[in-house]
């Protein structure tokens, strides 16, 4: 017996000739921050370079597009054969291997989806793409491969190999599922050549990867590592199946080092939180395809998806469900992870509650920037953040919700004094109605930890206690930090003071006072989600909404798995429909011009939150400083509350 908790987790593997601390990766994630040059910025050394800096063994970098020409999605891909990409590029790997880590550079090449922006954001194909075969997608013209090009793809990914070897990367990571460029060769629906590259013969679908794996380990050395990341199974109907993964891996037998087993295929919308587990699914939702593919390859196995809790990750080692775990987003949510693990600190660990919201921050912003780290996206600014001042405040935070309480961890570490005033008697805000719902639990757990924290630390905190302009005055604080929070905005609709009417807060919290019958005001995230909540409560619930559509509150990506649940569990939502009025047993609306009820037991709001102004201008001259930060300045979400209470707690006592 050895004295590590994790044995299995925590021994090394060799992949090729290379040695892996531990069986913990650093699954791919994008950094798309890049200038107009198509170089990173150099944020993306330090972003890497802070998972390695946390204890895993190997961090993937973003997709590197081996084809610049005919390779690239869109303007976020970072081209490998674009001049002098080499010291950009240089920098990322030394970011990693510095701290230890193998650093391992992900080649891309999007095929038929070459040269279109996202969908998501209306893109549509401006130039060439080039597919397994000739056909019509989406609006465009797709040409099949033609030998040349073929060729021209294989000499690609080998070249971007061999730069990734000569620049200090250790592994390289092939891109072949998740529906790109290899994955369309590998997929019998949309690899119908009749010639040696595609067609019903595996052998043939998987030629063109084989080939590039054989070509990079004769250019660069049996020894150096090949990982190949594949989707099992596409987990759609008319998708292929998981017999199809089992046939591709057995193909990768002898070629590749690492089998990196992932799942779906990013053009079906309901799959992408398969990918990518939404939180509406069970934590290793996709190890099951790990499994099923280790029965059939003697090749190292690595599994992906919703891998948070370490102990289940020992238990995938140990019984032999996979080689290697690869993490993805609960590396932005804590970085320390492994260390912390190591350590005997789980208690410590940030666990990562699938929001998305990093997914689609990276998607608009070009940065990870995480609902429960504020420092993931932004790990230059921290690393040349000011050293903690000298100057010593008083700080007065007003609320204990999600960025009252961040904003006072933060303060402690950098030296202040802190009081803490939350007006209900308990840390946490608004969002703690939310804490018996079944798909936040790790939310509730983020709650508990910010609150276990705070109780640990140097901080007054004065619980029941309403800050008026007199108390803030009197407790004499140098600084106050406002996270008043918002309020429910009441619609103005005859009945709403009936007693069947409920705020969504409220209803949250007095599920048991609901009839069996239940109308929503407002498909926003705050009512679509409560509606899911009452789903599986067994209530009938239907949504009422102005608009044709869900606000997503700007994590379009949350919004995807949000619309798979509502089908899921069947709640209705009836868009461009005004509720008019509220009776004792229905709810009146218009739609096209006509009347339309719904029978409602119990009617809820959902309407949006308001600043509480009024509240915070009665504060604002109380102290010399004054910072509002969260929703009592602008009602948001949790990413935008931690970070504004971060980079205040950050920057106080610079002057
Ligand atoms: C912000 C973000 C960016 C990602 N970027 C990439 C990428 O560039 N290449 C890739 O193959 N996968 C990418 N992924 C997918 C992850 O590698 C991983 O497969 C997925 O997030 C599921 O793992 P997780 O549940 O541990 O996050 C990204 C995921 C996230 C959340
Ligand atoms: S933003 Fe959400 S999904 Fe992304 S890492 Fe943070 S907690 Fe996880």
């Amino acid at each position: 017996m050895g004295i590590n908790k994790y044995p299995h987790l925590f021994q090394p593997i060799v992949l090729g000739n290379r040695i892996f601390r531990n069986r913990i990766f650093a699954s791919p994630t994008g950094y798309q921050n890049i200038n107009g040059d198509g170089f990173l910025n150099e944020g993306a050394a330090a972003y890497y370079g802070r998972k390695a800096m946390g204890g895993v063994a190997s961090v993937a970098t973003f997709e590197g597009v081996v084809d610049g020409e005919f390779g690239k999605g869109g303007s976020g891909h970072i081209c490998l054969d674009t001049p002098r990409i080499e010291m950009n590029l240089g920098r990322v790997s030394y970011g990693i291997s510095q701290y230890g880590a193998v650093a391992t550079l992900e080649l891309q090449h999007c095929g038929m989806f070459a040269n279109r922006d996202l969908a998501m954001f209306g893109g549509a194909g401006k130039g060439i793409a080039y597919g397994p075969v000739e056909c019509e997608y989406g609006g465009r013209h797709i040409q099949g491969m033609t030998e040349e090009i073929i060729e021209r793809t294989i000499n690609k990914f080998i070249d971007a190999a061999v730069l990734a070897k000569r620049l200090g990367f250790g592994m390289v990571l092939i891109h072949a599922g998740h529906g790109w460029g290899l994955h369309q060769f590998l997929s019998p629906i949309t690899n119908t050549r009749t010639d040696k590259w595609g067609g019903k013969d595996i052998e043939n679908r998987c030629r063109m990867l084989i080939a590039i794996i054989d070509g990079i380990h004769k250019k660069c050395g049996k020894g150096f590592p090949v990982e190949v990341r594949i989707s099992a199974s596409e987990c759609y109907e008319g998708g292929y199946g998981i017999e199809n993964g089992i046939a591709i891996a057995c193909q990768l037998e002898g070629h590749a080092d690492l089998i990196h087993v992932s799942a779906g295929n990013h053009e079906v919308d309901e799959v992408f939180t398969i990918t990518h587990p939404s939180m509406f699914q069970k934590d290793g939702c996709n190890v099951y395809l790990a499994e099923e593919i280790k029965k059939h390859v003697k090749t190292p196995v690595a599994t992906i998806g919703a891998l948070s809790d370490p102990e289940l990750m020992e238990e995938i080692i140990a019984t032999g469900k996979a080689d290697v775990v690869e993490l993805g987003r609960e590396l932005m949510a804590d970085p320390d992870f492994v260390n912390k693990i190591r350590t005997g600190n789980e208690d410590s660990v940030k666990t990562c509650m699938r929001c998305l919201s990093c997914f689609s921050s990276e998607l608009t912003h070009g940065e990870p920037y995480c609902a429960l780290n504020p420092e993931s996206g932004r790990e230059l600014e921290v690393k040349y953040a000011i050293p903690a001042p000298n100057v010593k405040k008083k700080v007065l935070i007003i609320g204990g919700g999600c960025a009252g309480m961040e904003a006072a961890i933060t303060s402690v570490k950098r030296g202040h004094e802190v009081i803490l005033c939350e007006k209900s008697s308990r840390l946490g805000g608004v969002l703690r109605c939310e804490e018996n719902v079944d798909f936040k639990k790790k939310l509730e757990k983020y709650l508990n930890q910010q609150e276990t924290i705070i109780g640990k630390m140097a901080i007054d905190v004065r619980l029941n206690t309403e800050v008026t302009p007199s108390y803030a005055k009197e407790v004499g604080a140098d600084v106050i930090i406002a996270a008043l929070g918002a309020k429910q905005l009441v619609p103005n609709i005859k009945g709403i003071d009936n007693k069947n009417v409920y705020g969504a807060i409220d209803a949250y919290k007095k599920t048991g006072e609901l009839g069996e019958s239940v109308v929503i005001l407002g498909a926003g995230l705050v009512g679509v989600e409560l509606g899911l909540h009452l789903r599986a409560l067994g209530k009938k619930v239907t949504i009422v909404e102005m608009t044709d559509h869900m606000n997503d509150g700007g994590n379009f990506l949350h919004m995807s798995g949000v619309r798979v649940e509502v089908k899921k569990r069947g709640l209705e939502i009836k868009f461009e429909t005004m509720a008019k009025e509220i009776t004792e047993n229905e709810v009146i609306c218009q739609h096209d011009g006509n009347e339309v009820k719904f029978a409602a037991d119990s009617v809820i709001y959902a309407v949006g939150m308001v600043p509480l102004t009024d509240e915070l201008m009665k504060l604002y001259d109380c102290a010399n400083e004054f910072y509002p930060i969260g929703d009592c300045v602008l009602p948001s979400n949790i990413t935008n509350a931690t970070t504004t209470a971060y980079m205040t707690g950050m920057n106080l006592g610079r002057c």
